[in-house]
């Protein structure tokens, strides 16, 4: 695959190493004339096809997608978990023409307030075991979302997923390596082993897990039998609820029944703003993705206001959109938090006047000094995280990103029922001036509170164009990462007319403000502006702290083309679309 680079973004050579195991995907894959599916996993993928296939409509797919991650990317995301959905109706016999966001983040136990993990002298408790978890949301979620906007029962959406659970699936490059990275933690603490007994023996096989290895999880196919039964009551009422209070509390936490029944999803509208004649579909607080986007690109448009919107080399862009992520993941840190509980003055955020203000201060030149933010080490590369994409043969889309957080979690399984609880109270400003495991520090807006939901980076997104068709879904797993690269990969779609394959194999960059560090993929280091110089060097004479970092985030793409749905999973996880 030899490709001249537009001017930029680099895209990878054939088999070029994104990460270990990780080669560029073919960018001729033809795409799905009627409907398709992106996840993760290609079980996944092919769970919601299936559905797509029986007649169900986009959520029916979505739901039987988000099951079957739950078991086939146990380090990602799953009924321990919680995430956000943004549903788009095209003209739907049913719905219409409409749009709906599905917030089902976890929430603060009832114990919980804001000096919780300042007070439990453990600079581990808000990513470790019981105390870092937050009342799971995923089953309430994808359950209103069957309910309300899906046409298949509960029995044959959950069925694929239960398939794979019961009869188990193929660990693969992603899992093994996931596995064995979290193994060697387990080496290092052993009381891990006998702490998160599960986690190593189902999950990680003792430690002796490769690939092609079978992954059964029997336990997690009874809980979602269950679930297919009795619906939502099974997870917050009955046998399940009272396995997860068990857990946390053997654990030191302090979650309960009441917390479990108290759950509630939240039903929105998506942040809608437009890019050029765009019009996207995002996630409002309490993720940051919405805005951040919707600040970045604004942003990003008036730095290249003097060159109408194109950058004029690779360093531009990188420079131009480098210095919109910093304003954005300033404003992050400083003003968001759950709008249930804190004044989030979103209006304000992306009012046109402070978007006019704040641009001013670009100089093509160089970046701004860091001020009182000195680096700090690199957030981690971590698996945690899952995002689908999905299209139905009328043309209505979901885009969904679910997490439990870091991979496995807080480590903590609920081993009758075969899942991972997550640790998603990290998410929150659990030590004040700390920054999070993602390298996040956060404001007092985020503190956590009682039922509070923690603020989130993911980006679940969906692009309209001007006549208000579907042309993009898309979202991505990574932290704060997942902002930028689900930003890059649609500009890449929107402004160089790329394949979903071609967008996902484009090498990645990322700034999240602080620390003041531009992190860039291995291949970005060879790329030569029409000069001759490196973008690297360029981009470092402009001020900027360039450091090399070996993979960005995992993304998955669904985006409109002539010959119908074209589709890509990320070279750097392994997902897989399906479609037909
Ligand atoms: O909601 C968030 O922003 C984080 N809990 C997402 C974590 C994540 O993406 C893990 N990554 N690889």
């Amino acid at each position: 695959m030899t490709r001249i680079r537009p001017l930029w973004r680099t895209v990878l050579a054939p088999a070029a190493a994104l990460c270990t195991g990780c080669a560029a995907i073919s960018p001729d894959a033809p795409p799905f004339p009627h409907a398709v599916v992106a996840a993760d996993h290609i079980i996944a993928s092919r769970a919601g096809a299936e559905m797509l296939r029986k007649g169900g409509n986009a959520v029916d797919a979505a739901v039987a997608t988000s099951f079957a991650l739950s078991v086939t990317r146990p380090y990602s995301c799953g009924i321990g978990g919680g995430g956000f959905m943004v549903i788009h109706f095209n003209d739907d016999p049913v719905h219409g023409t409409r749009s709906i966001a599905l917030n089902y983040r976890e929430t603060a136990p009832a114990a919980i307030g804001p000096d919780y993990f300042v007070n439990a002298d453990d600079p581990s408790a808000s990513t470790l075991g019981g105390r870092a978890v937050g009342v799971p949301g995923n089953v309430a979620g994808l359950l209103y979302a069957l309910e309300h906007f899906g046409t298949l029962d509960r029995q044959t959406v959950l069925a694929p997923a239960i398939r794979a659970a019961a009869y188990g699936f193929e660990a693969d490059e992603n899992y093994v390596s996931t596995a064995r990275s979290v193994a060697a933690r387990f080496d290092e603490h052993p009381e891990f082993k006998r702490r998160f007994a599960y986690v190593w023996t189902a999950f990680l096989h003792s430690g002796e897990i490769r690939v092609g290895d079978l992954v059964r999880l029997p336990e997690q196919a009874a809980a979602l039998r269950l679930i297919a039964e009795h619906g939502r009551e099974a997870f917050y009422d009955g046998a399940i609820a009272d396995a997860i209070v068990r857990a946390v509390h053997a654990d030191g936490g302090s979650m309960t029944h009441d917390d479990l029944r108290a759950y509630r999803i939240r039903q929105t509208q998506p942040l809608t703003f437009r890019f050029a004649s765009w019009r996207f579909l995002a996630m409002p607080p309490p993720s940051s993705g919405g805005v951040a986007m919707a600040q970045t690109l604004g942003l990003f448009t008036r730095h290249l206001a003097a060159t109408r919107g194109r950058p004029s080399s690779s360093a531009m862009f990188v420079h131009a959109l480098t210095e919109a992520l910093k304003h954005a993941f300033a404003d992050r840190a400083e003003w968001l938090g759950d709008p249930d509980f804190v004044d989030v003055p979103i209006h304000q955020l992306l009012d046109r006047a402070s978007l006019d203000a704040m641009a001013s201060s670009f100089d093509p030149a160089r970046t701004h000094e860091p001020g009182a933010y000195g680096s700090r080490a690199p957030p981690p590369d971590d698996r945690g995280t899952s995002h689908y994409c999905v299209v139905d043969a009328h043309g209505n889309a979901v885009a969904a990103t679910e997490t439990i957080n870091l991979s496995f979690g807080s480590r903590l399984p609920v081993p009758e029922f075969g899942f991972c609880l997550n640790n998603q109270l990290d998410d929150f400003t659990a030590l004040p001036g700390v920054p999070n495991a993602f390298g996040l520090t956060q404001s007092d807006r985020n503190l956590p509170a009682p039922g509070k939901r923690p603020l989130s980076s993911m980006s679940p997104t969906i692009v309209l164009d001007a006549d208000g068709r579907v042309v993009i879904v898309a979202g991505a797993a990574g932290g704060p990462t997942i902002i930028t690269s689900t930003i890059e990969i649609i500009l890449e779609v929107l402004l160089s007319d790329s394949t979903a394959a071609e967008a996902m194999n484009a090498s990645r960059f990322h700034h999240q403000w602080a620390p003041d560090v531009l992190y860039m993929e291995p291949e970005w280091f060879d790329v030569r502006d029409a000069n001759g110089v490196l973008v690297v060097d360029r981009l470092s004479a402009m001020g900027h702290r360039v450091q090399r970092r070996d993979s960005i985030a995992a993304a998955n793409l669904i985006r409109r083309s002539a010959r119908g749905w074209d589709a890509a999973g990320d070279p750097r996880k392994g997902g897989v679309p399906a479609g037909y």
